[in-house]
């Protein structure tokens, strides 16, 4: 049977049967729907997409309900506990899991594609000492796409591919090299020998050493919060990255738009904004004071709430355990214990109850990162490498889909009409 939806004019009394397909209706569909021939055709009004579709992807599911999250049909959980970064990347990319021959070949075109060109080092080294690692993540991107001219040829599949490789490949080298910039030490060279987030690891912290060892329980925990990182559906950056891409213009332009998104404080910039909060609250005593003041709307507790989840995380389990493996190598990050306590009382208190107000992934991640010492603006950088496989995938289905056009949302405009233009001579006379 096919499914429809009929709806009633009430304007004209007229009804329309309208195609359900896959529990959604074409929007367009309902653009035949006019008050008169002239009139414009009825549009849906969705600040922020709350309820819009805008494609069919195979790459990650989410039931927000039931806390599930899956990569081309994996649980989050099991990729976490059994797979490496690399071979998600791999599964997103590429749909499938790989074979050994597969993944060695993977393995090896990526890191070979780390290092990047002397000048991106040079423009990198221009910017102000204390730039914000995000703006010159962002930047850096972009300009690659000036470094490969060829990469505006996205309809080739062959070159496609050696662009993602590529970003894949360099995202490390050029947050490492962001992050220190900021302080003032030497950009390291990546080191071949090393796994992906090994060597990351080493271009980061490697000062006169040799060789960069970092601690396998380190390099584990920070491969797993990239797994966890690695693609969220139709997220603000992934929209970002489908939105400017659907223009046609090159991938390091598009993924350079998502990371811009991702910048912002409420979507990858929340764990950076977790930290500041937990050290502004500072003390477990001044909690009851924090939340009356979110509750009196002056402000939101970071890394609580999520558009699509609204039971809980899975995510936010994950890095709960990440934590005792780090902590363990680290030493407890003091926070943690504001954090729990902030945990508890928000997960008890009826305001977070009603509105189903969660911890988020970022709740705990910050606090991992720091234990790493890093500081609060390197968060969103170590979330963007992780999420650069997701943004690709997302962009590789938006380039071969037929049905997709470039975006361009409708508006209803809520301006002057027909005024009289007089020249400014006249006007300040
Ligand atoms: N603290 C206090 N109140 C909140 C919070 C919060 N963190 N989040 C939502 N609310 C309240 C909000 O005020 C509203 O209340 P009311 O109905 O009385 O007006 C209600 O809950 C619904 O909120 P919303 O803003 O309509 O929900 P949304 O789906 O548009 O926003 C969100 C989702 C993640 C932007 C939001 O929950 C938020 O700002 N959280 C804090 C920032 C954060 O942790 N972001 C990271 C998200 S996970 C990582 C990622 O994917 O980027």
């Amino acid at each position: 049977m096919t499914e429809s939806l009929t709806v009633r004019d009430n304007r004209t009394g007229q009804e329309y049967d309208v195609p359900i397909t896959d529990g959604t209706i074409r929007a367009a569909d309902l653009g035949k729907i006019k008050a008169s021939d002239e009139a414009p055709g009825l549009a849906v009004y969705d600040p922020g997409f709350v309820n819009t579709a805008s494609c069919r992807s195979a790459v990650t599911y989410i039931d927000g309900d039931k806390g599930i999250l899956e990569y081309r049909g994996y649980p989050i959980e099991q990729l976490a506990e059994h797979s490496s970064f690399l071979e998600v990347a791999y599964l997103l990319v590429h749909g499938h899991l790989p074979t050994k021959e597969q993944h060695d070949a993977w393995v090896h075109e990526i890191t070979y594609h780390t290092f990047v060109h002397e000048n991106v080092k040079s423009f990198m080294q221009g910017f102000r000492y204390d730039a914000h690692p995000m703006g010159m993540l962002m930047a850096s991107v972009g300009a690659l796409s000036t470094f490969y001219p060829e990469s505006r040829d996205i309809s080739d599949e062959q070159n496609r591919h050696i662009q993602i490789v590529r970003m894949i490949a360099k995202m490390p080298t050029l947050g490492a090299w962001s992050f220190r910039h900021a302080q003032g030490k030497p950009y390291v060279y990546p080191d071949n020998d090393l796994s992906y987030t090994g060597n990351f690891l080493s271009m980061l912290f490697k000062m006169s050493e040799s060789k960069f060892d970092a601690d396998p329980r380190l390099v584990k925990a920070l491969d797993t919060l990239f797994i966890l990182h690695a693609d969220h559906e139709q997220n603000c950056s992934t929209n970002a990255v489908r939105s400017v891409g659907s223009s046609q213009v090159d991938p390091y332009s598009a993924v350079a738009a998502g990371i811009g998104a991702l910048y912002g404080p409420l979507h990858g910039g929340a764990n950076e904004a977790v930290l500041r909060m937990l050290k502004r609250i500072g003390n477990k005593s001044e909690i009851p004071a924090f939340i009356e003041g979110v509750k009196s709307g002056n402000e939101r507790l970071m890394g609580f709430g999520h558009r699509v989840y609204k039971n809980y995380d899975p995510r936010a389990t994950i890095i709960k355990k990440a934590c005792d493996d780090v902590f363990e190598v680290t030493g407890v990050n003091p926070l943690l214990e504001i954090a729990q306590e902030l945990e508890k009382i928000a997960l008890e208190d009826e305001y977070f109850v009603k509105r189903r107000l969660y911890p988020n992934v970022d709740f705990y991640s910050g606090l991992i990162y720091e234990a790493f010492q890093f500081p609060p603006e390197m968060f969103t950088v170590l979330f963007a490498i992780g999420r650069t496989p997701g943004w690709l995938a997302q962009w590789s289905e938006l380039v071969t889909d037929k049905e997709q056009k470039i975006a361009r949302p409708k508006q209803i405009y809520t301006g002057d009409r027909t005024l009289q233009f007089t020249p400014a001579s006249e006007r300040w006379a």
